[in-house]
């Protein structure tokens, strides 16, 4: 088994009402840390948090929307006047399956404002601290759709493959202090998101991926738990969970 270190420590996980965010939150409790869920929808987000720890002594359910940079600041001092945060996943996004030929430049905006933004102005904030006091774990949910091209994928994508960037960004400033920064490239995934596409396009969409199936969430939290884990030299790495839909 492995030592997550994660026990007493302080998560923070950004979309956490539903899909891998929920299943992240239920694993880090699990690990014994203090999990700040954020996420945009309050009643779903609230309900999650009752169920994964009825006494709420560990949670603290946090509403805020992500594409506005003045709700992220909020969000992060009602977080940080709670307890510091130690380990951070930027897990919550917009998806968008769209032909290039129709994507409006609102949409464009929103995808990256929630992709690639809000993860930039939360993890900065979130550094800080955990450079002063010299430890932190920071994982970036990106995709495989940032990795390799599909035809709908041109806003999602390309901030997928912008976070994938940033990713490096980040762990190459922070390396020196402590902090590693790194991400993880799911392909298709069983939540709420997937879901979405319908029962034929999932079909499709399975049919690619050499294992014969999409992950479960806990199969992506395990590699999520990995690089959050105390004991790491890992950083600046992108590490993919997708059945071998894409082998690089
Ligand atoms: N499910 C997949 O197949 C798959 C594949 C590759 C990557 N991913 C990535 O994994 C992560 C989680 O995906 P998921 O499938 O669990 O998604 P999901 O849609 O099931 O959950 C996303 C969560 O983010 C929240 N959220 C959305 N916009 C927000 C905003 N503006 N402010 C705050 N919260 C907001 C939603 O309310 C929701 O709880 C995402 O980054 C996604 O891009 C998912």
């Amino acid at each position: 088994m492995l030592d997550t270190g994660l026990a007493g420590r302080t998560v923070l996980v950004t979309g956490s009402a539903h899909g891998i965010g929920a299943a992240l939150v239920r694993a880090c409790l699990a690990e014994g840390a203090f999990v700040a869920a954020l996420d945009i929808d309050e009643a779903a987000n609230r309900a999650l948090a009752e169920r994964a720890d009825p006494g709420g002594a560990r949670i603290r359910p946090v509403r805020a929307d992500l594409s506005d940079p003045a709700a992220i600041a909020a969000a992060h001092d009602e977080v940080s006047a709670w307890r510091p945060v130690d380990v951070l996943f930027n897990n919550a996004a917009r998806p968008l399956a769209r032909s290039l030929w129709e994507i409006t430049a609102e949409e464009w905006d929103e995808v990256f404002a929630i992709n690639l933004r809000a993860v930039f102005l939360l993890t900065r904030a979130v550094a800080a601290g955990m450079r002063e006091r010299g430890f932190g774990r920071i994982v970036n949910m990106a995709s495989v759709a940032g990795q390799t091209p599909r035809p709908t994928g041109a806003a999602y994508g390309s901030s997928k493959a912008g976070l994938i960037a940033l990713t490096r960004v980040f762990a190459a400033e922070l390396a020196a202090y402590g902090v590693t920064v790194n991400a993880v490239a799911p392909a298709m995934t069983d939540t709420p998101m997937v879901r979405s596409v319908g029962p034929e396009a999932l079909a499709a969409l399975t049919a690619q991926v050499p294992m014969g199936r999409i992950a479960t969430p806990e199969e992506v939290v395990r590699v999520a738990l990995f690089l959050a884990s105390a004991e790491s030299f890992v950083t600046g790495a992108t590490y993919d969970v997708n059945g071998g839909a894409l082998m690089r």
